[in-house]
């Protein structure tokens, strides 16, 4: 009878679960998961198991208090973590890695608690754990979806090795804003790129099988409109359109759900007056709701507490209920879930209904893990030791860092270098600098670990190389992440820099950003060449003009003054451990640079937010000589300094033959060739856009849908087909349905959004 009892009431809970799809008290979609596989049976048993308080404890995630001697420190916050972790009040940490960190945690969580439910281990697995590839907007400019897949697999061996089992990665924000510092961290401003980029990711992080020990779950983050703060400043208010969100915003987004992510993040922003905590409509109603996403929501760090910030909860304990309510499954250091929820739940204010939906997410990601098979999978001492900074992680970061190489500007040829026989003066602190290439976000690296450019340009010998710095770019040392950084002003070394540039053939400046000029917080309302660099720039350059600038920064830059004089200019962003190796092969040819702009270039800051997928507006011309009443600056020029896509070869190539045939309904195939007019071996990126003249809903000028990466030898051809589908050819409208609306499109092929070939059909 008792067995009976017991298997009854798992029975209706299971049945209750699955077919209970809105929180009763506020009316909101839960889990819309139809059909109970193995594992929603197994996590259907486990839940009719816990407490109240264990269940809560699952929602509830800390930040890492332990080394590998124990809990640290042994006081306040920390002792208190640890007395939950016992009791099994928690579900997850963050920032403890190492195996053997990790194991003592675990170990309290499977051994000492109540049910023995494993701990799910995250970190900001961003660009690599120790080995890092380069920043993700340096990577997206490499539009090479294997490569960036490739990326996402090499990092989740290492950290899956080190005992990480969870990235918050991919961010998958959008953004039209270099003043933004978190634009290093995203794929740039395009959401037909960003989408592809963050399926290949969120792939290549989770593998094909999940509970393998090399793979890992990914994060979808920040949802929503997080990359869109005004005037670029971090955590700053969002206020956007609904077209904007439906066709920007989203897009990257569903593209993760529909590769099977499996956790997402909110986003510190309020959109639109609601905070995204707190959001229903984001986080319910699109979501869980329309988009049936079944894996959880972990809020960004304290954003539930940061609610009350906002004025939009009254207190903690509200927040919480504002947050649980709105389908934020897990909470990331607020401390509300653990301090509030049980309490609201008695006063019947939070049903268990919405408890008991957030758990069942995050144990059926912890199933889907294989935690529960073996808890220790991920805390092979043996293995932390074979695959951290293996050789196959060093060559896969090298490959992906040539890759993400742009050359902006190779007037004369001047680039690729000699390699014999040349006297090349390198100057810029940046050359010697073996952390800042490492890129903002990159807690588990060690400082010094990067090859620099000097380094890299040392393994060609037939060259005399002569460095000066010149001037640092900050003053003092920085490491990750609590520092702020200082911009330099001391130009006492600008003199050495100038008379070793008067004795050199060619010089190779390396300038720009320090690695926490970028990232979280570090938004900036200038975005020139930081302290006094571009000073240093224009004295050397008076010394000697032969030269190629190289550029190491995690954002666009307002390089104006550069692009009208230095020849070469090559976008070396900061491309991880082995960047000093990837610049080099470059600069001399050894890999023929392929890489295009995932982001425009404004030509100064006042331009911000500039785009290539603009509308049109009422009056987008002069439409006479000398008018004034037109959208544009009185000052400078609605161009960009380098459009969306732009990035030169060692070869040229042409494009011809466009043409388009519709072939079914919203079935348009379009194909053009391709030819490598130059002298040597290279790879292009075919682009291809869309305009659709008149819509409902006014669409941009210009929208990219389609691209394909072509390697060509000398004098050789390639057709390419490329096919638009209703996917590609519609939108959504304003009441966020999804239409393809018939009447003149617009084809533009080209090498950037600054397309070479146009043509048109009707739909
Ligand atoms: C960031 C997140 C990150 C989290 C944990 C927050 O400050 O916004 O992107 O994953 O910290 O480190």
């Amino acid at each position: 009878m008792g067995n009976f009892k017991y298997y009854f009431s798992i029975l209706l809970l299971t049945v209750v679960l699955l077919a209970c799809k809105k929180d009763p008290e506020s009316g909101v979609p839960l889990s819309n998961n139809e059909g109970a596989s193995e594992i929603d049976n197994k996590v259907a048993q486990l839940l009719s198991k816990m407490t109240l308080e264990e269940k809560i404890g699952q929602m509830n995630q800390y930040n890492g208090f332990w080394d590998v001697t124990g809990p640290t420190p042994e006081s306040g916050d920390a002792a208190k973590k640890y007395e939950h972790l016992r009791k099994g009040y928690v579900g997850s940490m963050l920032n403890v890695t190492g195996v053997e960190n990790v194991r003592a945690v675990q170990k309290i969580a499977v051994e000492e608690t109540r049910l023995g439910i494993p701990l799910i281990i995250g970190f900001d697995v961003i660009h690599g754990y120790k080995t890092l590839s380069p920043i993700p907007l340096a990577e997206a400019a490499s539009w090479d979806l294997e490569a960036i897949k490739k990326s996402a697999e090499i990092a989740a061996l290492e950290a899956s090795a080190a005992g990480i089992n969870w990235t918050f990665a991919p961010m998958v924000d959008i953004s039209r804003d270099a003043r933004w510092g978190r634009v290093m961290e995203g794929a740039g401003e395009d959401t037909y790129l960003g989408s592809k980029i963050a399926e290949a990711r969120v792939k290549g992080f989770q593998g094909e099988d999940l509970s393998q020990p090399h793979t890992i779950a990914a994060c979808a983050k920040h949802w929503a409109g997080y990359g869109f703060a005004e005037s670029g400043k971090d955590y700053n208010t969002v206020d956007v359109g609904t077209s904007t969100l439906n066709n920007i915003i989203f897009p990257p987004f569903k593209a993760t759900v529909d590769a099977g992510v499996k956790t997402f993040m909110n986003s510190f922003n309020e959109l639109n007056g609601i905070p995204a905590t707190g959001n229903v409509w984001l986080q319910r109603d699109i979501l869980k709701g329309k988009w049936g996403f079944d894996g959880f929501v972990v809020s960004d760090w304290g954003s539930m507490a940061e609610m009350i910030n906002h004025g939009y909860a009254r207190d903690k304990k509200h927040a919480a209920e504002l947050s649980a309510l709105a389908g934020s499954d897990m909470d990331m250091e607020s401390y509300a879930y653990v301090s509030e929820l049980a309490n609201l739940v008695k006063e019947g204010k939070v049903s268990e209904d919405v408890i008991d939906d957030a758990v069942t997410r995050i144990l059926r990601v912890k199933f889907e893990l294989g935690l529960f098979d073996d808890p220790y999978k991920y805390c092979d001492l043996q293995r932390e030791k074979e695959i951290t900074g293996s050789q196959e992680i060093h060559d896969a970061v090298l490959e992906v860092a040539k890759k993400s190489i742009v050359l902006l500007k190779n007037e004369n040829n001047i680039l690729p270098l000699k390699k014999d026989g040349q006297h090349i003066a390198v100057i810029g602190a940046l050359a010697d600098d073996k952390t800042s290439p490492l890129g903002s976000w990159r807690i588990g690296a060690e400082d010094g670990t990067a090859v620099s450019v000097l380094e890299g340009l040392q393994q060609y010998q037939g060259n005399l190389i002569t460095y000066a710095k010149g001037a640092d770019v900050i003053t003092g040392e920085a490491s990750f992440p609590f520092e702020l950084t200082e911009n330099n002003t001391d130009k006492s070394g600008f003199n050495e820099a100038v008379n070793v540039a008067k004795k050199a053939d060619v010089v190779i400046m390396v300038l720009g950003e320090h690695a926490f000029h970028s990232g979280e917080a570090r938004s900036r309302a200038n975005i020139g060449l930081p302290g006094v660099q571009q000073e240093l720039l224009e004295a050397v350059y008076a010394a000697n003009k032969n030269m190629v600038l190289v550029l190491n920064n995690g954002r666009p830059l307002a390089i104006t003054w550069a692009d009208a004089h230095i020849p070469a200019i090559v976008e070396a962003w900061q491309l991880g451990t082995q960047s000093g190796n990837a610049i080099a092969q470059v600069l001399y040819g050894d890999y023929n640079p392929s890489g295009k702009l995932p982001m425009t270039f404004p030509r100064s800051v006042g331009q911000v937010p500039i785009y290539y997928n603009y509308k049109n507006t009422g009056r987008p011309s002069a439409n006479e000589p000398n008018s004034v009443f037109w959208s544009h600056y009185t000052d400078e020029s609605n161009a960009p300094l380098y459009p969306f896509g732009h990035g030169l070869s060692y070869t040229t190539f042409s494009y011809s033959n466009l043409e388009t045939k519709v072939v079914g309904n919203n079935q348009v195939e379009v194909t053009f060739t391709v030819k490598n007019t130059g002298k040597v071996k290279g790879k292009e990126v075919a682009q291809l856009y869309i305009r659709d003249w008149f819509a409902s809903v006014t669409r941009p000028v210009k929208e990219l849908k389609g691209f394909e990466l072509v390697e060509l030898a000398p004098n050789e051809t390639q057709q390419i087909t490329l096919k638009l589908t209703d996917k590609e050819l519609g939108f959504y409208n304003n009441e966020g349905e999804f239409v393809v609306e018939p009447g003149k499109f617009s084809v533009f092929v080209g090498g950037s959004s600054n397309t070479i070939l146009e043509t048109d059909f009707e739909l």
